[in-house]
């Protein structure tokens, strides 16, 4: 389980990003994160990796203060952030340098399958198509087998066509192990297909507006017409967002 025990954050410039979160994520649950540009999604998640630290309170994974980059924290950012002058196979094994090299290599392999790459593990970033290369970037969060991960607009800046066919893929992923998943996400389609919750953040400072739940199992069809009605409620909710109190209990249960 994910935590965050009354975080806040204050930049030294003195931006307010986040104030008093307090949330739990359950083992296995999908949470996405939606709100306004500035509203303290991206400080959130570098919060829960432990990139940075909360200014006050504290964030936790099974009981265990997160104090700095975690094995258990995976984090996957809105571009796949490859290093160029390391092949596929590179990238997905930065972070295992501890590791003999056939442990290694099994590992790499092992998430590449995952992704889908298998045969791409001598190929260079520049030869890889923007999909290919956020699933590169997936896998590498992916080769520790994290309890946690986070996910940062991962398919924002990806065609339709393509987004929807990561969004499947990374149900697969998650079906496999079952990690928390933290995903902040622009796209209310995407909240709505993947998330056990939905919760809407308001900025200055970042806050917590309120959590929509959803209950239908998955996959969900996204031309049903319950779908539609959870989208323009949530469409509605964040449109109101401002006028509630900070708390879980502000949004109704939608049965999508
Ligand atoms: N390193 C930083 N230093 C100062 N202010 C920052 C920094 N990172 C983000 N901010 C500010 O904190 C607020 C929240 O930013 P961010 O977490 O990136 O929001 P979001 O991801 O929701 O767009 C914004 O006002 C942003 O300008
Ligand atoms: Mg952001």
């Amino acid at each position: 389980m994910l935590a965050l025990n009354a975080v806040s954050k204050r930049y030294p410039n003195g931006t307010r990003a986040l104030a008093d979160i307090s949330l739990a994520v359950d083992a296995g649950e999908i949470l996405a994160i939606v709100g306004g540009s500035g509203c303290g999604k991206s400080t959130l998640l570098r919060l829960a990796a432990g990139l940075e630290a909360p200014t006050t309170g504290e964030v936790q994974v099974d009981g265990e203060r997160i104090a700095g980059p975690h094995p258990a924290v995976g984090l996957v950012f809105q571009e796949p952030r490859l290093l160029p002058w390391l092949t596929v196979a590179g990238n997905v094994g930065f972070g295992l340098a501890a590791l003999a090299p056939t442990e290694r290599a099994a590992k790499v392999n092992a998430a590449l399958a995952r992704v889908g790459l298998a045969d791409y593990a001598a190929r260079w970033p520049r030869e890889l198509s923007g999909g290919q290369a956020q699933r590169v970037a997936l896998a590498r969060a992916l080769v520790t087998n994290p309890r946690v991960l986070l996910l940062d607009e991962p398919f924002s800046a990806l065609d339709a066509f393509t987004r929807v066919d990561l969004q499947d893929h990374l149900l697969d992923l998650w079906a496999d192990t079952r990690p928390t998943l933290v995903l902040v996400t622009h796209d209310i389609e995407e909240a709505l297909v993947l998330a056990d919750r939905v919760m809407v953040m308001r900025a200055h400072p970042g806050r917590i507006a309120g959590v929509l739940t959803l209950e239908a199992p998955r996959p969900r069809d996204r031309q049903s017409g319950t779908f539609e009605r959870a989208k323009r409620q949530l469409l509605a909710d964040l449109g109101r967002a401002g006028t509630y109190r900070s708390g879980e209990e502000a949004f109704p249960t939608a049965a999508i």
